[in-house]
């Protein structure tokens, strides 16, 4: 066994996520490891949470990262949100929804599942008819489908579900940081973010935030939740309700390090401007990767995300071919297709750092080359030359 360190390598990673980290981000990472509760690390904490609102645009006092990943955020919010026998109507649009459904059910919550075709989007008119249709407690829909590239609209939607006493939950995991995301202008009741997309930092936390609609139903239910769930618990180490704060388990400091110094990147370089480089620097890459005769797998432009770019595979390429090639040869990392877009597409994520004109250029370049070997080599097969 080899036991000296291990050798990492710096791949770029332009794929669903993570993405690489800036070089503030990674020597937050590399500082000295805190106490839970020291002093250090509750200011380290507090500042967090304050520019965790700045981003999520809400003054919502139930806003604080998880330790968990992405999908333990949507746990977080079944789990806490519904009791058994509660009814949820989740609007599919790819894996991530029916990953939410799945929770749900195994929380013995009533689950209805609305689905549509790959590249269209839920009108407000359809959601409405639906929630008065089946009266939930909750409807949650994914603003970003990172496994299609469909980015779903969310405005009015809020008031539509009030009107009904349902709860709004949204997956931004994906957009948080690419696309615009006004959690209180838009009502939202609750929101799950990532970090390892275009926020910028490693996987490691969900990020959330709850309404005082939400927050209400959280503090008045009767049935427990599950205890690394609790967001009664963890809120109340975030120090987000009254009373005293107390250690409920240990964080890793070095993680809300590194998050605290991905948000205030951003915070500095201004909200609006981080959604339109994203905005600008995916337009460049639809116009290029055009050039090269790839085509974009979501036809209609006005439903895309600006940060994962989902394209058609390319006529007689096996993507894992493709890909192994790209990395191999470059140290590129990419995506392949899940859900509706599996042996369909590959998947380009231009994000935090990575959304960048420069990058734009060089993946054109490197997957024009790639492509070209491929067919050079029949279907491609670079593993059996
Ligand atoms: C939109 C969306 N939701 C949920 C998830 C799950 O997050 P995680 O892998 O961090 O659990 C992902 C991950 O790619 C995602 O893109």
């Amino acid at each position: 066994m080899d036991l000296t360190p291990f050798n990492l390598t710096n791949t770029i990673l332009l794929g669903a996520g993570p993405i690489n980290c800036s070089e503030r981000v990674l020597r937050a990472l590399s500082m000295q490891t805190m106490g839970p509760v020291d002093k250090a690390a509750i200011e380290l904490m507090d500042e967090t949470k304050e520019m965790l609102k700045k981003v999520f645009h809400t003054t919502n006092r139930l806003t604080f990262p998880q330790q968990t990943s992405g999908s333990g955020g949507l746990e977080t919010v079944v789990s806490n949100i519904l009791e058994p026998g509660d009814k949820l109507i989740v609007a599919i649009g790819g894996v991530w929804g029916e990953r939410t459904a799945d929770i749900a059910e195994i929380y013995k919550a009533e689950v209805v599942r609305l689905r549509k075709e790959t590249g269209e989007v839920y009108s407000l008119d359809e959601l409405e008819k639906e929630i008065a249709k089946h009266r939930p407690k909750l409807l949650f829909i994914t603003h970003g489908e990172s496994s299609t590239g469909v980015l779903q609209p969310l405005e009015g939607l809020a008031d539509i579900c009030h009107k009904y006493n349902c709860l709004l939950a949204v997956d931004a995991i994906i957009t948080l940081c690419s696309d615009p995301l006004y959690v209180d202008h838009w009502k939202l009741d609750i929101v799950v973010g990532g970090t390892q997309k275009a926020v910028g930092a490693p996987p490691g936390f969900a990020l959330l935030t709850f309404s005082p609609r939400a927050e209400k139903v959280i503090l008045e239910r009767k049935t427990p939740v599950p205890f690394y769930f609790n967001v009664k618990g963890i809120a109340n180490y975030w120090n987000c309700l009254d009373g005293q704060r107390h250690y409920y388990y240990t964080y890793s400091t070095n993680m809300i390090a590194a998050l605290r110094e991905a948000l205030a990147e951003k915070l500095e370089e201004g909200m609006e401007n981080v959604w339109n480089r994203h905005r600008t620097v995916s337009t460049h890459l639809w116009k290029r990767m055009e050039s090269i005769g790839l085509k974009l797998f979501i036809q209609k432009e006005k439903n895309r995300l600006h940060s994962i770019n989902t394209y058609v595979l390319p006529d007689g390429i096996e993507w894992t071919v493709l890909l192994d090639h790209v990395y191999e040869k470059y140290n590129i990392s990419l995506s392949f297709g899940i859900g509706p877009t599996a042996n369909r597409a590959i998947r380009v994520g231009l994000m935090g750092v990575n959304s960048r004109m420069a990058m734009v250029d060089h993946i054109v370049k490197v997957l024009e080359e790639s492509i070209a070997h491929c067919r050079s080599n029949g279907r491609g097969n670079v593993k059996n030359q």
